[in-house]
């Protein structure tokens, strides 16, 4: 089934030069497609919306700021279950419990600085791509 979902590549990923091979593994996977692609400095507001279900955890604050210590590149992916794809093509959030082979398994640190984020759902996805491409809705 035909899908969408968006993903932001986060600022360690722009400040490691990560763009390039993180993008090349999204692109390099079959019946996926590229359909948006911004790099943008992401303000307190979009990222409340984003994150707003994560507020009052602990890692809210610091990922809030994380998210703002550089620019992050979004992208709309479409194709076939691309949301799920994307997960695992990323692996889990902590990057020591992911596999290698997996975005965060090659190239993650810590936690907080895991490269990437996919929607988790066919319908996060539709808000995500709302909240980022409102022309896209
Ligand atoms: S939860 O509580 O299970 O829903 O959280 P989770 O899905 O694992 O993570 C939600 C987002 O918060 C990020 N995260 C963190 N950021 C900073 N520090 C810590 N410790 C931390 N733990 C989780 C995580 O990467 C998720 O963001 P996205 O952008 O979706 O990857």
């Amino acid at each position: 089934m035909t899908e969408r979902t968006l993903v932001l590549l986060k600022p360690d990923a722009q400040r490691r030069g990560l763009i390039g091979e993180i993008i090349g593994r999204i692109e390099r996977k079959a019946n996926w497609e590229i359909t948006a692609l911004e790099l943008r400095t992401l303000d307190a507001g979009t990222l409340e919306q984003h994150y707003g279900e994560h507020q009052g955890k602990p890692f809210y604050e610091p990922l809030m700021g994380f998210m703002q210590s550089g620019p992050v590149v979004a992208l709309i992916v479409e194709g076939e279950r691309v949301v799920e794809g994307v997960r695992q093509l990323a692996g889990p959030t902590d990057p020591i419990a992911a596999a290698p082979g997996s975005i965060r398994g090659d190239f993650g640190t810590i936690v907080r600085e895991n490269l990437i984020h996919a929607s988790d759902s066919p319908e996060s996805a539709e808000r995500e791509v709302k909240l980022f491409f409102p022309g896209r809705a």
